[in-house]
């Protein structure tokens, strides 16, 4: 956690899940039936947990260049809230928001500037997530300014937490170096046919959890509580709002304190990264950014992580379709749903850490043959 105190310089509370602290920060600073402005392309669990704070998705345009909100072109005056997504670690713009209750999901930007400020200072809070650059598995962290909202969410924080179990704990932490391993030893695909022989990944469809409307419509009856709705927040992380033990917490202070040494190897994954002609254009802004995942946009991407899976680099964090086709009667649908579409359709998210590796293969590519304004 210190690291993050440090480069935020605000109050820290430590969380089982990032996706924990988005919801309870929504319910702080929101009240329900507000309007809040979120991107198409995040994972399935914020959708979820929005709704289940109460709130009306309102789906913003995209911006082809880094897949975050369109800032340009979004009504601010038809909302009460934004939230971001600082999609793969290129930063939303965040200072466009100003007026506006502001909640920033800085998964994936926990080394991300924006004009030499940190991510994650720009909004009322900011949530980051200890499975993202640190690795630990699980684990989020909600930063405020303010000592008092600190206060007031610890005390709904452990109103929703539910018992810690060292069965749990130990699971967490012991896949968690099994995946590890598995990435520093180039076994990831033996790893993903044992995963998948064991049933231990998540059963999607194509890349979105199953919606179930009719059983969402009546959970959303009780929002703003959030239990009627752990079968959808949980997604592929059963217990996010599980209690964290002893082991757990050692494990993740020892991942989130390995973060800064990991900076070199990062940003050098970037810069060779940022080298091919498949890369989105907001990589090219800022090369000293430590980005979570280097987005390429490529023409056949599921053939690409076909061929990447063939030479052991394994695909994740992919947000496909946008929320408004994913979920049409539980969102206000953007404006312009055709960039959206085409970045879900082309991105192809890539490990900066393991650049070396992913290479040869990624030169292979094409870039979208076709733009995203059709
Ligand atoms: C953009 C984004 N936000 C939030 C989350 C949720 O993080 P956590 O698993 O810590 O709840 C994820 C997880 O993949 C994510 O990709």
């Amino acid at each position: 956690m210190n690291h993050i105190a440090a480069r935020t310089g605000r109050h820290c509370l430590s969380l089982p899940s990032n996706r924990l602290g988005l919801y309870l920060a929504l319910r702080h600073w929101c009240v329900p039936g507000q309007r809040l402005l979120m991107s198409p392309i995040s994972a399935d669990e914020i959708l979820f947990l929005v709704l289940a704070a109460g709130l009306r998705p309102v789906i913003a345009p995209l911006s082809p260049r880094d897949g975050n909100i369109d800032a340009s072109r979004v009504d601010l005056d038809a909302v009460d809230a934004v939230l971001t997504t600082n999609l793969y670690g290129l930063p939303d713009a965040a200072p466009a928001f100003a007026g506006k209750i502001l909640v920033e999901d800085v998964a994936h930007a926990m080394e991300s500037d924006l004009d030499g400020r940190p991510l994650g200072t720009f909004g009322h809070a900011s949530v980051f997530s200890l499975s993202k650059h640190p690795g630990a598995g699980s684990g989020g962290v909600l930063a405020v300014e303010d000592a008092a909202d600190l206060l007031a969410l610890t005390r709904a924080r452990d109103a929703l937490l539910t018992p810690s179990s060292a069965r749990a704990d130990l699971w967490s932490v012991a896949t968690s170096m099994a995946r590890q391993a598995a990435l520093t030893l180039n076994l990831v695909r033996p790893a993903l046919s044992l995963a998948r022989r064991l049933g231990l990944e998540e059963e999607r469809e194509g890349y979105r959890v199953a919606l179930r409307p009719q059983e969402l419509a009546t959970a959303l009856k009780q929002a703003p509580s959030l239990p009627p709705f752990d079968s959808w927040v949980r997604a592929d992380l059963h217990d996010y709002r599980a209690r964290r033990g002893p082991l757990a917490r050692w494990y993740q202070r020892r991942r989130v304190a390995g973060v800064p040494r990991e900076r070199a190897r990062r940003l050098a994954g970037v810069r060779r990264l940022a080298e091919l002609p498949t890369v989105a254009p907001a990589v090219l802004d800022d090369l000293s950014r430590p980005l979570f995942r280097v987005p390429l946009l490529v023409h056949d991407r599921d053939a690409a992580i076909g061929e990447l899976e063939r030479h052991g680099v394994s695909t994740g964090y992919l947000y496909d379709p946008p929320y408004d086709d994913y979920a049409p009667a539980f969102t206000e649908r953007s404006p312009d749903p055709a960039p959206a579409r085409w970045w879900a359709r082309h991105v192809l998210p890539v490990d900066p850490m393991y650049a070396a590796r992913s290479l040869p293969v990624l030169r292979r590519f094409e870039p979208p043959r076709r733009g995203p304004y059709g």
